[in-house]
């Protein structure tokens, strides 16, 4: 029987997909680092079953309709904003994202973030690498506590109930905010529901771990801002489109708010002439939430056992619904 055929949009380590190769014929674009052209990529999907897509392909009607015999999309990811759903489901296409595999090293990452922004790594690695340190003082670097302050969790999804196990650990007092409560996470964690409103206001830290949808767009915005603490530090490892950005360049600039740290931005990859580049109390970081060894290897393995799932009739493990 003729095999199945698989396009992945990125070169990826051979020896994770070598128990793939007697399933299917599988084509990959040569780069690791570098996205596959859209007009490649619209050539390849022609004849393929089923493809495997980064976070940063757009996976839209356009691409549906060259895609003639396409069953499954395959997102190296939890997110999945950059697929068109309603497109998918009306070409008969199955969508798959890569949910729990990633929770605790994203929640992880959220928390590096948090702490470094909070306790001022970044500018202190610079200080002393530059050779900036000439004397000890006492408020030399000073940064904010970040045990027993509280936590405000925008997004109580599985990675936002790995923060606060987290934030559990640090003492915190944990708010979050989410479209449905948590009855579970309340119990466990002590953690206590509040609107939007609420949260920006009384909260330390604010994480932003909510998806992107048009109800999420730009929900941290000037109004947002201001409502905030002037203490407060502003951490997003969601979508950068939740965020107005020229609202929180002003916000930072004119101390409206202490500090950020992004692992997420408006237009990704962000360039160095950005103004949220040019500012020391920011932290930015290229979009590495789930990058582990460990757990991309497990997201690329859920991925292709989504695809050969969906190919062989079973099922796949993680469809989007
Ligand atoms: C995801 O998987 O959606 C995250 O943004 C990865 O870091």
């Amino acid at each position: 029987m003729e095999k199945k055929r698989i396009y992945i949009t990125r070169k990826l380590n051979e020896a994770v997909l070598a128990p793939y190769a007697d399933l299917f014929e599988i084509r990959m674009w040569g780069k690791e680092e570098e996205p596959v052209p859209r007009d490649i990529l619209l050539k390849e999907v022609k004849d393929i079953d089923g493809l495997f897509c980064m976070l940063s392909d757009k996976i839209d009607e356009e691409l549906l309709q060259h895609a003639h015999n396409l069953k499954v999309v395959s997102n190296l990811a939890v997110g999945y904003d950059n697929i068109d759903l309603e497109a998918a489901s009306e070409h008969g296409v199955i969508a798959t994202n890569t949910p729990d595999v990633l929770t605790e090293t994203t929640a992880d990452l959220g928390f590096a973030l948090l702490m470094a922004t909070a306790r001022r790594i970044v500018e202190a690695n610079h200080y002393i690498k530059t050779n900036k340190w000439q004397n000890w003082a006492p408020f030399l670097l000073a940064g904010a506590d970040i045990h027993h302050k509280t936590i405000g969790i925008v997004g109580m999804g599985r990675i936002g109930e790995a923060i606060a196990r987290r934030a559990k650990g640090f003492g915190m007092n944990i708010l979050y905010h989410n479209r449905s409560r948590k009855p579970a996470a309340e119990e466990e964690l002590q953690a206590t529901y509040v609107s939007f409103e609420q949260l920006i206001g009384e909260a330390d830290f604010i994480v932003s771990v909510v998806p992107f949808t048009p109800e999420t767009n730009k929900i941290f915005n000037k109004a947002a801002f201001e409502k905030m603490k002037q203490t407060a530090i502003f951490i997003n490892i969601s979508r950068g489109a939740t965020v107005d950005e020229d609202a929180l360049v002003e916000a930072i600039r004119t101390k409206t708010i202490k500090a950020a740290g992004l692992d997420v931005f408006e237009v990704e990859p962000i360039t160095s002439d950005h103004p949220l580049m040019q500012l020391d109390n920011v932290v930015c970081i290229p979009h590495i939430g789930s990058a582990s060894e460990e757990t991309r290897t497990e997201m690329i393995r859920l991925c292709m056992d989504n695809i050969a799932g969906v190919l062989s009739g079973t099922g796949a493990k993680t469809a989007i619904r």
